[in-house]
């Protein structure tokens, strides 16, 4: 009905981003213990940022910051969205990673290769803590394809559910192969999707 008429009002399709929510009372993590440990057996490991905070002075961690920074830097540029955007600055990462009232670095799980940031993924909680969400996922290009984003999410949604989390959200663009295969697997179920719109004025 809203498509028609938005159809024919002169809008077109231009992609479809598709949240899915994963029930963590069904999720059961020892079920994907040897899969995510793919990633261990390549020599890459896991650590929240609140472990990372606590072991390094602030100078440290600041420039771990800024390392992630730039990994996320690099993936978003490959996030297949109908209406990209500008990466937003370093200040506006560190706000929102650090400084939101649902930040959650007990569940930001950072894959290092010996030093080098691999990938990490962040989360949030909402409402009371019953609820949460992945904010974003991103891989280095040169790691891709080695499990590290299965690995950083399955440790996130445990820890997410041994603190009490029922259930995380995530959003991901239609074309998102690579996510979505990730998201699927582990058992989140999509919601019906928002249909991005575009109409030339
Ligand atoms: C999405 C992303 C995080 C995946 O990271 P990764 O570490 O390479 O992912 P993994 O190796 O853990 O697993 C990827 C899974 O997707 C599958 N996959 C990868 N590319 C795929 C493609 N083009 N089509 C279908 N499946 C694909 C892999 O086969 C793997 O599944 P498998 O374990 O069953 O084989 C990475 O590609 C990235 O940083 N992309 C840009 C940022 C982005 O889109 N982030 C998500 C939006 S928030």
């Amino acid at each position: 009905m809203g498509a028609q008429w938005a159809t024919a009002h002169g809008y077109r399709e231009i992609g479809r981003r598709i949240q899915a929510a994963i029930d963590l009372e069904r999720f059961d993590p020892p079920r994907w213990e040897e899969r995510a440990d793919a990633a261990r057996r390549r020599g890459i490991r896991l650590a929240s940022l609140d472990e990372l905070r606590g072991s390094r002075d602030a100078a440290a961690f600041e420039a771990l910051l800024h390392e992630i920074y730039e990994v996320e830097a690099e993936a978003w540029e490959d996030v297949p969205i109908a209406t990209p955007t500008a990466h937003w600055g370093f200040d506006a990462f560190r706000r929102l990673l650090l400084e939101q009232p649902g930040n959650a670095p007990d569940l930001d799980l950072v894959a290092f290769d010996g030093d080098t940031v691999a990938g990490f993924t962040s989360s949030f909680r909402s409402r009371g803590g019953w609820k949460g969400g992945t904010g974003f996922t991103g891989v280095r290009r040169a790691y891709r394809g080695q499990g590290i984003a299965f690995a950083v999410k399955v440790r996130a949604l445990a820890r997410a559910k041994a603190s009490g989390v029922r259930w995380m959200l995530t959003t991901n663009d239609e074309p998102n192969k690579a996510m979505r295969a990730v998201n699927h697997a582990l058992g989140y179920e999509p919601l019906p999707a928002t249909v991005q719109l575009e109409k030339t004025l």
